[in-house]
């Protein structure tokens, strides 16, 4: 009995550890490749995509058909790999234009490894698509909007069958009022109407009636038009560049990140600076419209920046371009960013609509504060994260009767002082 119960015991063990060992390779796995995309989105984006050219080549199933050791020297400094002679190297380059690809001496092997892990598990995977699940937001959106127009226009259906009724009762008393007054003989058109007219005018309620909807409408005119005052909704204002989203963020897929990274970070979601934009048009300078030509489109960004596209040299007289604001809350108002997007997990598109098909980007939301309270009723928090596990870990030492300090809440966060 001993000996079995010994048995089953040690072979429980082996099959726990084993499973434990098992879980933790996954996570870890799960983990290499949650920093590698964090460090490809914010380092490679700018030239390479998974499944198809940008700058660089297609990254897909890269990390199986070459060796560790050789993508890792690769990466970190490329130009070092093909200047030592090395043939696969030099084969790239020159199938490549001899484009030069930035170097990355600040990665380290096992960043590096998580980068190659995460374009292996982006290889594999179709990649779900955030794009879409924003534009079926917006149908629903649409479907609201259809479904409330159809309401009012039977409710207004209803009102005029109703108002018709009323009309036509009362135009049957005026009607018997003037026969009991009127001539014998047929009156022509126009005295028709001075009788028609006087009649109305005698007939108190009749007027009152009027007076009042005619009130009442002004007054539900008044009201929307007061409600509308400093809503801007659907502000598109002409922009300085025809700069795209739909190019960039949809046909390109360029990560909102990658423009806007303030978002993930801060309050502010930041306008990338005309530099970031130089990351792709230094080498692209028009669409194949321009036939080899410089787009004018683009050139206003090398004149923003006094590049000179010919000697590829920076002047010293760059302007800034001269974006114009398009969603903007008022001074007393604090909304941020980081907390809707990277705490609640809100997606952009959310808010700003399907900025992924827009030509020029519009104001989709109202941006009042009922819009902003509204959702705050209806979506559900977050709590797996830091900031809920640290207030959890707040009520319980306070439950304890432990020291609780304000830094222990975040009163050494920079951004709960500094806007
Ligand atoms: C400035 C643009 C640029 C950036 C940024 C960039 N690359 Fe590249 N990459 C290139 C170009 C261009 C090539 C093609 C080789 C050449 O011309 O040097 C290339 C080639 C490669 C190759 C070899 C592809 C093959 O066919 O074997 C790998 C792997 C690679 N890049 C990975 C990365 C990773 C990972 C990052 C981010 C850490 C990165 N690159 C960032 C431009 C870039
Ligand atoms: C290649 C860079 C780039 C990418 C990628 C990009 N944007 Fe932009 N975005 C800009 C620039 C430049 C402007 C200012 C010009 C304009 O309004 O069109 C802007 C403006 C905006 C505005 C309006 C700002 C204002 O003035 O109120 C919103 C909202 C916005 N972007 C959201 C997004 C979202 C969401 C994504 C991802 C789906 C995205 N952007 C991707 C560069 C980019
Ligand atoms: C990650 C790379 C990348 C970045 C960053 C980027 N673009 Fe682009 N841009 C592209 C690509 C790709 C195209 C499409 C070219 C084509 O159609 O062949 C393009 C097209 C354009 C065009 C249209 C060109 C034409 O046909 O007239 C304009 C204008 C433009 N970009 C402006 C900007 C501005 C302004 C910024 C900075 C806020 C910017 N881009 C940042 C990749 C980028
Ligand atoms: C919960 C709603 C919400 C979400 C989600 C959201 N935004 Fe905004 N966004 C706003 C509001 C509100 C403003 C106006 C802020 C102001 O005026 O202070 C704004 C302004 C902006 C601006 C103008 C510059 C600025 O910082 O004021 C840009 C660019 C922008 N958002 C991009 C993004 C991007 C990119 C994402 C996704 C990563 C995003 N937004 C997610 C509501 C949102
Ligand atoms: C798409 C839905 C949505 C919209 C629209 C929205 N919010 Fe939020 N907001 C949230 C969610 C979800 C949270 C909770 C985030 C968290 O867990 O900390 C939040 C949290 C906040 C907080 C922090 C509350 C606290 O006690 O810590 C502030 C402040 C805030 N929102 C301001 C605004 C303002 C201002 C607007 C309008 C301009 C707005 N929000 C629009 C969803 C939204
Ligand atoms: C508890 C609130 C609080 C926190 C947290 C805080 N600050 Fe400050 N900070 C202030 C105040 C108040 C001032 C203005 C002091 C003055 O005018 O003498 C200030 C001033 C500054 C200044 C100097 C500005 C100037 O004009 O000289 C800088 C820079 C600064 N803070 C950066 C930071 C950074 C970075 C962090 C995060 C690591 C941070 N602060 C966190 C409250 C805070």
């Amino acid at each position: 009995m001993r000996t079995i119960s010994s048995v089953l015991g040690s072979l429980a063990r082996v099959v726990s550890t084993s499973l434990m060992l098992l879980f933790a390779v996954t996570t870890l796995h799960a983990q290499d490749v949650k920093e590698g995309e964090k460090i490809f989105k914010s380092k490679c984006t700018s030239c390479h995509a998974i499944d198809r050219k940008v700058v660089g080549p297609a990254l897909k199933g890269i990390p199986e058909t070459k060796d560790e050791a050789w993508l890792i020297k690769w990466i970190k400094n490329s130009q070092a790999l093909i200047a030592s002679g090395d043939a696969e190297a030099v084969k790239i380059f020159e199938e490549n234009n001899k484009l030069v690809m930035t170097s990355f001496t600040d990665l380290s092997d096992d960043q590096i490894k998580s980068v190659l892990a995460y374009i292996t598990d982006a290889s594999k995977e179709k990649p779900k698509d955030a794009v879409a699940a924003g534009a079926a937001k917006d149908d629903n959106a649409s479907v609201f909007m259809i479904l409330g127009l159809i309401a009012v226009v039977v409710l207004a259906v209803v009102v005029i069958v109703v108002l018709n009724r009323v009309i036509r009762t009362l135009e049957n008393v005026i009607a018997k009022n003037q026969e009991a007054i009127a001539a014998q003989e047929e009156p022509e058109d126009s005295q028709r109407f001075v009788k028609f007219a006087k009649a109305f005018v005698k007939n108190k309620k009749l007027v009152g009636f009027t007076v009042l909807m005619l009130v009442a409408l002004l007054a539900v005119g008044g009201w929307k038009t007061m409600w509308n005052v400093g809503v801007h909704e659907g502000y598109k204002p002409v922009q300085p560049i025809k700069f795209s989203h739909q190019i960039h963020a949809g046909v390109n897929k360029i990560e909102c990140q990658y423009c806007h990274g303030g978002a993930f970070k801060s309050k502010n979601a930041s306008i990338p600076s005309a530099n970031v934009c130089m990351n792709c048009h230094n080498t692209i300078t028009a669409s194949e419209h321009y036939d080899g030509e410089i787009s004018p489109e683009i050139a206003k960004i090398y004149r923003a920046l006094d590049w000179d596209p010919e000697t590829r040299t920076y002047g010293n007289n760059p302007k800034p371009i001269q974006w114009v604001r398009i969603h903007n809350l008022p001074d007393f108002a604090y909304f941020n960013h980081s907390q809707h997007v990277v705490v609640a997990g809100v997606e952009c598109q959310t808010c700003h609509g399907p900025i992924q098909n827009m030509e020029e980007v519009y104001q989709y939301s109202p941006l009042t504060m009922k819009w902003c309270v509204d959702c705050h009723k209806k979506t559900d928090i977050k709590s797996d994260n830091k900031y809920y596990e640290d207030l959890i870990k707040a009520h319980e030492r306070i439950k304890k009767g432990e020291k609780m300090t304000a830094a222990m809440i975040g009163g050494l966060e920079c951004g709960k002082c500094h806007y």
